[in-house]
């Protein structure tokens, strides 16, 4: 295993600090230690109380879980529901409609309160606008929107009528979201005229038109929000603004109730080869298990809690802790449209003070990023709000999670490492506040009703002090129901290293208490900033270029980013690829890529050498690239077809065109 776990890691294994729950916090806290004991004594049952307890359903279930047709679980389905009326209308009902639903915060400080009655409203004339462009229960809406509450309204609407939703980052390029559009032969699109990033208005829409016009597409109208007021082209009978079409429907509308089963949404993620794969989750099972957890893991109370999560709306993070967790449970939550450091670098330390944040959940890497620019800066600020921190999306290594602990929660707050996937659609190992002894870079602990360990190559699960494979042994309410359009796909990509059991394709270990965690991939992805990024994938965008013959990605570890993009190509002399400066070629490969995927897989360094490792049966031994782009002593390359290579490559390094770029 020593070769999969990143460089910088290490130090979690010798970690040793621990942080009790203290007894106020445990004293209120939602969930209590015997949740465990009573999860193991019958996982379905478990469930199936958190679905009665924490949904409203049209026709209540009597079946729980049905494995029968394995690797797909079937949970709750002779159930029905809807997933926008338990979101959104029952807290209306319940008489909870003045409370806050979305504290929102543009970039330049623009502001909008929507209470639940409101967003019932505004949910309402989405779907009913939805509805007269001929969207209809089962059809596929893309949505390419930046972090704004009409994202919310889009996706709330496709869910009340039942027509599954794909949400497209805004970062990713045109050609990204044409595949993503034509995969998931998506019939409408939503975006908007462009958002604000750094203190500048940034263009969506040309993307779209540029998507649309790479060949034949499903599309039939494209709905734009007007955000920034930027100039937009406009294809008559195609294109409509929201506020000819949304803001003058009717604010009422019945949801559509579907069965337990009927998919919610499809999400694109990077998988190990180019193609990414849609993730698709349905309704039931999925809303159980991310209500349960967001208020078990966040010790939600939803009558005093402010949170916030800083996810985008265009990852899991943002569908589950954004959208469906928190809104199902009633909570009043913040959603900020911008980066952390516009205006300044204190901007999200401001919108906490400002609104009471008292649960943030974020990334290792915006707390790295926080780390570096100094503890000055969140010091200003009255942070005193918060009594929960959560952290997601890669290992957070142990001097970050303490930094988190002491500059951001006072010394006071328990901090919640959480592990999932998108796969997984809502967290399933972290520790539980209020319960747990927490250690700074360990998850530890699969949530009650969620049976996961490590094992060795041969399944056998590892003891306690070892190293091995993260696997899911048990199905769970939440878990992706395939790959959309290619279950095959599906069955081999989780279900074929380990017979019956879920390969979530991350190695981990388990300390002497039995405690997992997480050391990163073992396959061929890539973490940067906690987003997937697929070797492959940005291999093929390499060599797309006319000048590259030959292209291998690794994911290098970086001090603030986890893992950084790290290229090694191989020029074709004939196509001019030899000819230009080595700056030249960085430059130009980089916007490549950045045009073919999106700016967030850019490479940070590109190396051209004159060969790549490979072993006898052609296969890039990438272990060896990381060691040269992370300047370590090159490991074991005795498989090597020609084990001169890599002193060729080391050679080359110290030659031009080996320009490392920051
Ligand atoms: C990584 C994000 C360590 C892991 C929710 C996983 C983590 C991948 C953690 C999924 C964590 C996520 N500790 N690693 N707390 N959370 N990961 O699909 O490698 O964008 O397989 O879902 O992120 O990324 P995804």
């Amino acid at each position: 295993m020593t070769d999969t776990t990143p460089g910088g890691l290490e130090n979690l294994l010798s970690e040793d600090r621990r942080f009790p729950p203290s007894s106020e916090f445990a004293a209120q806290a939602n969930v209590h230690r015997d949740a465990y004991a009573w999860a193991d004594a019958d996982r379905p049952a478990f469930w199936a109380e958190q679905a009665r307890d924490l949904l409203d359903w049209t026709t209540p279930f009597h079946e729980v879980l049905d494995w029968s047709g394995a690797p797909v679980a079937r949970w709750f389905a002779d159930g029905r529901l809807n997933a926008a009326y338990n979101a959104v209308d029952r807290h209306v009902e319940a008489g909870r409609g003045d409370r806050v639903a979305l504290h929102f915060e543009g970039e330049g400080g623009d502001t909008r309160t929507i209470t639940y009655a409101d967003l019932q409203r505004e949910v309402s004339k989405a779907a009913n606008a939805l509805a007269a462009l001929g969207v209809e229960t089962g059809d596929r809406v893309a949505i390419y929107l930046p972090l704004i509450p009409e994202a919310v309204f889009t996706m709330l609407a496709c869910a009340r009528i039942g027509a599954p939703h794909s949400v497209v980052f805004g970062g990713f390029s045109a050609e990204a979201l044409y595949s993503r559009i034509v995969d998931a032969e998506a019939k409408l699109v939503v975006t908007a005229d462009g958002g604000f990033r750094r203190g500048a208005a940034s263009a969506l829409k040309p993307a779209v038109d540029e998507a649309l016009a790479k060949g034949e597409s499903p599309v039939e109208h494209v709905l734009v929000v007007r955000r920034t007021g930027q100039d937009v082209a406009w294809t008559e009978g195609r294109d409509v603004w929201w506020s000819d079409t949304v803001d003058t429907a009717s604010d009422e509308h019945t949801p559509v109730a579907v069965d337990a089963e009927h998919p919610l949404f499809i999400l694109y993620t990077s998988g190990t080869t180019g193609k990414p794969k849609g993730i698709f989750h349905t309704t039931g099972g999925y809303l159980t298990q991310a209500a349960y957890t967001h208020k078990a893991v966040f010790d939600l109370k939803a009558e005093t809690d402010v949170y916030w999560c800083t996810a985008d709306i265009g990852w899991i993070t943002g569908h589950t802790y954004v959208v469906y967790g928190p809104l199902v449970n009633g909570a009043t939550q913040v959603i900020y449209e911008g980066t952390p450091d516009t205006p300044h670098r204190g901007r999200w330390w401001e919108i906490i003070e400002k609104y009471k944040v008292s649960i943030l959940y974020t990334a290792p890497t915006a707390i790295r990023t926080c780390m570096k620019w100094g503890e000055e800066i969140p010091s200003k600020f009255d942070l005193s709000s918060l009594r929960v921190l959560g952290s997601v999306g890669e290992p957070i290594n142990p001097e970050a999670w303490v930094w988190y602990r002491r500059v951001i929660g006072g010394d006071r707050t328990p901090i919640v490492d959480t592990w999932w996937q998108t796969e997984t659609g809502a967290i399933m190992i972290s520790p539980l506040p209020g319960v747990t002894t927490t250690k700074p870079g360990s998850a530890q602990v699969p949530l009650p009703g969620i049976a996961a360990t490590v094992v060795d190559d041969d399944a056998h699960p590892v003891p306690d002090g070892s190293g091995g494979y993260l696997v899911v042994t048990e199905p769970w309410p939440s878990m992706l129901r395939g790959i959309w359009g290619d279950q095959e796909r599906y069955a081999d990509t989780y279900w074929s290293r380990f017979k019956d059991l879920y390969f979530a394709g991350d190695g981990a270990k388990k300390d002497d208490d039995g405690d997992i965690w997480l050391l990163g991939r073992v396959d061929d992805v890539m973490n940067v900033s906690g987003h997937r990024l697929s070797t492959t994938e940005i291999e093929s965008a390499l060599v797309s270029h006319p000048w590259v013959a030959e292209a291998a990605v690794v994911g290098a570890t970086d001090e603030t980013t986890g893992q950084a993009v790290v290229a090694f190509v191989i020029l074709r002399g004939d196509a001019g690829g030899g000819e230009q400066s080595a700056d030249e070629v960085q430059t130009t490969l980089r916007n490549h890529v950045a045009k073919e995927i999106g700016p967030i897989a850019k490479p940070r360094q590109i190396l051209v050498v004159a060969e790549l490792p490979k072993t006898r049966s052609g296969k890039i031994m990438r272990r060896l690239l990381r060691d040269v782009a992370e300047h370590r002593q090159v490991g074991d390359a005795t498989t090597l077809a020609d084990a001169s290579v890599m002193d060729l490559i080391a050679q080359g390094l110290s030659a031009p065109g080996a320009k490392q770029e920051d």
